[in-house]
């Protein structure tokens, strides 16, 4: 069974050639962002591989489309889609859960924080409508019509 060494921490354990190293993380309980639960479309589950890139699994069509085929150059694989047929070293020290966390709740706080109530509502129509009022004559803006399409007069020839 190849060996999973996975860096900063240093912790190692074994898989199967056949389990992808996202789903052996998980099963160690070792956080590794993903939004697209492992099908190869967010690419949030970017691991480097640190040794062992010979062991890896070359990359399927999705994780290319998705990264490009720039591993030789990166050294970065989708964990979603890598597996190993020997030992394998790996960095995830870009997967800091605390920070995904506090970055989720910021942004959902912010939301929150934004919406208008009631009286903003109000005091938004308040601004407006005084703004109005306070505009010069005959510059109201927004009333004029197009003129109606005649029917009954011949278009004139072009020339
Ligand atoms: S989990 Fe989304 S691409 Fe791997």
């Amino acid at each position: 069974m190849p060996i999973l060494t996975i860096l900063p921490e240093g912790k190692t354990i074994s898989l199967s050639s056949e389990t992808p190293v996202m789903e052996a993380l998980r099963d160690e309980e070792i956080y590794i962002k993903s939004s697209c639960g492992g099908v190869a479309s967010c690419s949030d589950c970017v691991v480097k591989v640190i040794e062992g890139a010979d062991h890896c699994n070359p990359p399927p069509f999705e994780e290319t489309r998705l990264l490009g085929n720039v591993f030789h150059i990166t050294k970065e694989r989708l964990s979603c889609q890598l597996k190993c047929t020997g030992d394998l070293t790996i960095d995830i020290s870009r997967h800091d859960k605390a920070a995904d966390e506090n970055k989720l709740k910021n942004k959902t706080s912010s939301f929150v924080t934004k919406r208008r109530t009631k009286d903003d509502v109000s005091k938004i129509r308040e601004d407006r409508a005084q703004e109005r009022a306070e505009r010069p004559e005959g510059k109201e803006g927004g009333k004029r019509r197009p003129r109606p399409f005649r029917t009954d007069v011949p278009p004139k020839p072009r020339k």
